[in-house]
């Protein structure tokens, strides 16, 4: 147990973040407080401990002329640098990130490599010395930034199109994403998909009245094939924006069929996934997939040769062993598809197994399956390309995206490293505007919600018109 409290509120979530995971770390009631201010040119933090009678570390930062923005950057990071500092001290333990909470630390990385000015140090120094980022994590943030490289968008006519269905067969237990299980909610369907016709419409105009060039169009989920050929035949015929990269999430090996591939085959789809989760029924059981190991197996049968296929695995799903989780990398590797997806075990409000308690705090077993999944992935031909992190994960890891050597998805790349403005359609959309000479990213979200989507359809017509009318001349 950690209390905490900050002389001011401004960062105090941002904080807290960062304090959350060393919750476990103690077995002590720890009690921190932080207090800071400009002193003189330097930023003066001081972390004290009302557990240790005058405990008081105090740090001090080099401080510039920054703009608000900057400005805010800055002392967050200084104050989560002390605060991790100080935790580390007090219980003994560190962690793979070192203060590092963010989304996107190779995002970081490569900020921190472009502006040495700023720094004056190398990115690596940054990481691992004032950060405390593990040593194997700057490797292997290394590793993705020197294949990302060469794959980053430069040109601003050059966007990505994302189109988002809302519908699975069932519910999984692990899963926060905004989803509706079929089995309840199959009449919203071709409502939704009306809608989702009617935003395409208007993204074809905006691509040819701005003579847009598309990258790569990726339908999400959920999980588009659930909701049936004829209805995604009607999606996917408004998704021809001439990208040579076509992604079509699929997922659940039970809703793909020859039927289905050939229906993508004809529209273009370049990639689909076809995502085990685990290869051990007795897991997929228990994860509430609803569909058996040999599903997998069809299912990538169908698609092998003719699409790109990834693989979706998560480490820690519930009662797995280290084994269990070697087991399901062995199989998907043996299997051999172009992109294997590597997640650590999340959870949030809103998954089945937060709800029933489920513990999935052990950092140990953690770190070993990831470590496991990055040593037999790079020792197969492997290359890890893109990676992220979410907050409540297993030891505090993250997700790596691993792929053949050319068979990296650039829509994965683009989304995670903010560099090319995306058109979003459908509920939960969010459409970014990047303004690359400013490095500003403007965003325009639709109603999360499906109903609410359909609903509101025209409203968020003019609201995605007027956005783009404004920020893409
Ligand atoms: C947006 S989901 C859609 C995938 C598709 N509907 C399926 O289930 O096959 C993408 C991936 O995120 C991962 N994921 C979802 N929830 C997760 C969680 N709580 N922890 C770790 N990974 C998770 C899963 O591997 C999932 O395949
Ligand atoms: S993991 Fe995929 S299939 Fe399962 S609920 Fe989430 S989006 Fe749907």
């Amino acid at each position: 147990m950690i209390d905490f409290s900050i002389c001011k509120e401004e960062y105090l979530n941002d904080i807290m973040e960062l304090v959350r995971l060393f919750e476990g770390a103690t077995a002590e009631n720890l009690s921190l407080h932080v207090d800071y201010k400009l002193q003189g040119d330097a930023f003066k933090v001081s972390v004290s401990s009302e557990k240790f009678e005058s405990f008081q570390k105090n740090f001090y930062f080099p401080y510039g002329e920054y703009d608000e923005l900057m400005r805010k950057r800055v002392e967050k990071r200084y104050l989560k640098v002390a605060v991790y500092r100080t935790l580390c001290f007090l219980t003994g333990v560190t962690l793979p990130y070192g203060c590092l909470t963010g989304i996107r630390p190779t995002k970081l990385y490569v900020e921190i490599q472009n502006d040495k000015e700023t720094y004056g140090k190398s990115a690596r120094e940054v990481f691992m010395k004032d950060y405390g980022v593990s040593a194997e994590k700057v490797e292997l943030i290394e590793k993705i930034v020197s294949v990302q490289t060469p794959l980053r968008n430069t040109s601003d006519k050059a966007y990505d199109v994302f189109v988002f269905i809302p519908f699975c067969p069932t519910k999984c237990a692990y899963c926060s994403f905004v989803s509706l299980p079929l089995t309840k909610q199959q009449k919203l369907v071709e409502p939704y998909v009306d809608c989702l016709i009617r935003e395409l419409e208007q993204t074809k105009e905006l691509i040819e009245s701005k003579k847009l060039e598309i990258r790569a169009v990726y339908i999400g989920g959920g999980t588009p094939t659930s909701i049936g050929c004829e209805q995604l035949n009607r999606v996917l015929e408004h998704c021809h924006f001439g990208a040579s990269e076509f992604t079509v999430e699929a997922g659940r090996p039970d809703t793909i069929n020859k039927e289905m591939i050939d229906m993508l085959l004809k529209h273009g789809v370049t990639r689909i996934s076809v995502n085990p989760q685990s290869f051990n029924a007795k897991t997929l059981e228990l994860i509430g997939r609803k569909h058996r190991v040999g599903d997998i197996i069809n299912a990538f049968a169908l698609a092998k040769g003719k699409l790109d296929v990834n693989m979706d695995l998560i480490a820690m799903l519930p009662n797995e062993t280290f084994e269990d989780f070697k087991y399901s990398v062995d199989t998907a590797v043996a299997l051999s598809p172009e992109n294997i997806t590597v997640h650590t075990l999340y959870l949030k409000k809103g998954s089945a197994l937060k709800l029933d308690g489920y513990d999935n705090t052990d950092c140990e077993t953690a770190s070993k399956m990831v470590d496991y999944a990055y040593k037999k992935l790079t020792a197969s031909g492997y290359v890890p390309y893109y990676m992220y992190r979410q907050k409540y994960t297993s030891g505090n890891l993250e997700n790596v995206g691993y792929s053949k050597v050319g068979k990296e998805c650039l829509y994965n790349i683009d989304i995670m490293e903010e560099d090319t403005s995306i058109i979003a359609n459908g509920a939960n959309g969010i459409s970014k505007k990047l303004d690359r000479k400013k490095q500003l990213i403007t965003r325009c979200a639709n109603y999360k919600e499906p109903l609410e989507y359909i609903k509101n359809i025209d409203l968020m017509l003019e609201r995605q018109k007027e956005f783009w009318d404004n920020s893409c001349r």
